[in-house]
């Protein structure tokens, strides 16, 4: 079987032509829709998704701002930053990059943004909405994979879903998005025993661990979905993802490739869920 390879980049530019109509009407009557992107500390890896977001607002109309804070940052001033930011009207949107030094409560600082501006949907309000099904915005990942799956014509009702790592980020949400698209799912984690039992059930294999060649051809169910999250180094030192996309070719039916697959869509729907935002502002008016 020959495997597809699934172009998220030329998806994610559909997206922005879309996003641009949009922001073209919201301009004209006077609204340019604004993201806040906050970067504590000096992670190269941080430092470089940081960047791509920032690029793509650019390249599309949507006014960044973004705010760099040193690593030893307190707690009570990046909170203060976060309750700025919220009364901002110019901004429909606040992101803080994770993750974030050690010293810092994480769950504190996603909790103090404003739901309303919760672009990437961390937030205790977003993942109940989404977990009850009345998302306000689903977290870039999972929404960008939703998207994919939907574009490729993807069956997800009846089929059988595996997800393996069990995040906030991707895991937990993918999981909620699947079950109500009516897959029956799996979410595996780092103590699962016998992964490669639930892994060759799979239909749709989401994976999103950070660890090179997790998965490999021997894992694999002939025809199923691949969706490959990771985002590691390889020895090589080429950006690579989980899955071993050479021995999976060929049994695999679709696979998201790592550049160029989950990654462009991610960013995608974090402006889409921007531009959202400051539609809503113009009916909350
Ligand atoms: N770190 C890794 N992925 C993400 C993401 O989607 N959003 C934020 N804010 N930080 C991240």
């Amino acid at each position: 079987m020959e495997t597809k390879i699934i172009d998220g980049l030329a998806l994610s530019k559909q997206v922005y032509v879309d996003l641009k109509n949009r922001i073209r009407k919201l301009k004209n009557i006077g609204i340019t829709p604004g993201l806040a992107v906050i970067l504590v500390g000096e992670s190269s890896a941080s430092q470089i998704y940081v960047r791509n977001k920032v690029k793509a607002c650019e390249k599309i109309g949507i006014i960044s701002k973004q705010e760099n804070y040193q690593e030893n940052i307190v707690e009570s001033e990046l909170l203060n930053h976060i309750y700025r930011l919220n009364k901002d009207t110019s901004i429909n949107g606040i992101l803080v990059q994770l993750p974030l030094p050690k010293h810092i409560d994480t769950h504190k600082v996603i909790e103090a943004i404003d739901h309303n501006k919760d672009v990437d949907g961390f937030n205790v309000i977003n993942a109940g909405l989404l977990m009850t099904g009345n998302p306000l915005f689903c977290p870039c990942t999972p929404y960008g994979i939703m998207q994919i799956l939907k574009n490729e014509n993807i069956n997800i009702r009846g089929s059988e879903a595996v997800i393996v790592g069990a995040s906030n980020i991707v895991g937990k949400p993918i999981a909620m998005l699947m079950l109500q698209a009516g897959a029956t799912v799996t979410i595996c984690n780092s103590k699962t025993k016998d992964l490669k039992s639930h892994t060759k059930r799979a239909d749709i294999l989401i994976v999103a661990v950070g660890k090179p060649g997790m998965i490999n051809g021997s894992m694999i169910k002939p025809g199923a979905v691949l969706i490959d999250v990771g985002i590691n180094r390889g020895l090589d030192n080429k950006i690579c993802g989980d899955i071993d996309l050479p021995s999976v070719k060929d049994i695999a039916g679709y696979i998201t490739p790592v550049p160029g697959g989950v990654g462009p869509m991610t960013i995608a729907m974090l402006l889409t869920n921007t531009v959202e935002s400051a539609e809503r502002s113009i009916k909350d008016q």
